[in-house]
């Protein structure tokens, strides 16, 4: 059964170690998985309830429908001072005032990359806080935060760490299951 995961990146800059994770995961999705990564979140203005009262953006209301149309959202972002990028929260608070709501009742993957020893992992807790509220179906676990990312992506921006590669494309193996479940639950919930 063919699948598909957009891809949103919490970082924007060009050299970003996170966008060149998010660039690998093609190569690291079971067979059959099509990645596609999202337009960048320095697309989307500042959050601003005047401007949605006048329509929202073209640039969120196409981000929502790639969401839809995906089987699973995969979300790979830096730690900011221990939390999230702006942009990604920015993007997230867009996304989130949408009826329907893209990211409710979606199979949610989250990854992160950071130069420091953590990988960024207490920004995926309070990313996992948001998309509480936000009803999205965030796989718990096996969790994936790549540490020394400076270390693990080369001079061409190419994600060549061998033990970081296996190691997401096992979590995606993991993913690629718990998507499954979950679409086959919805098709029985009706
Ligand atoms: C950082 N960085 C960082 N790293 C970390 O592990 N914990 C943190 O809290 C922060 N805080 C932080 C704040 C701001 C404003 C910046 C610009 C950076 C360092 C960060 O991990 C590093 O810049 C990464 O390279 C950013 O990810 P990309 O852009 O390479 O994907």
């Amino acid at each position: 059964i063919p699948m598909k995961l957009v891809v949103l990146v919490g970082s924007v800059r060009q050299g970003s170690y996170n966008a060149a994770i998010a660039r690998a995961l093609h190569q690291l999705v079971p067979a059959g998985v099509t990645v596609e990564i999202l337009p960048s979140v320095a697309g989307l203005p500042i959050y601003d309830a005047d401007l949605q009262a006048a329509g929202f953006p073209e640039a969120v209301t196409r981000m929502a429908d790639a969401i839809r149309a995906a089987d699973g959202l995969v979300i790979v972002t830096p730690e900011y001072n221990y939390s999230v990028p702006g942009g990604l929260k920015n993007a997230i608070d867009w996304l989130s005032r949408l009826s329907p709501q893209p990211l409710a009742g979606k199979p949610i993957l989250i990854q992160s990359a950071s130069m420091g020893v953590f990988g960024g992992a207490r920004a995926q807790y309070h990313l996992r806080q948001i998309l509480v509220f936000l009803n999205g179906m965030v796989m718990n676990t096996p969790e994936a935060m790549v540490g020394a990312a400076h270390t693990k992506v080369d001079a061409n921006g190419q994600l060549s760490d061998p033990l970081t590669r296996d190691f997401l494309a096992k979590q995606l193996q993991h993913f690629h299951t718990y998507v499954r479940r979950i679409s086959a639950g919805a098709r029985i919930d009706g």
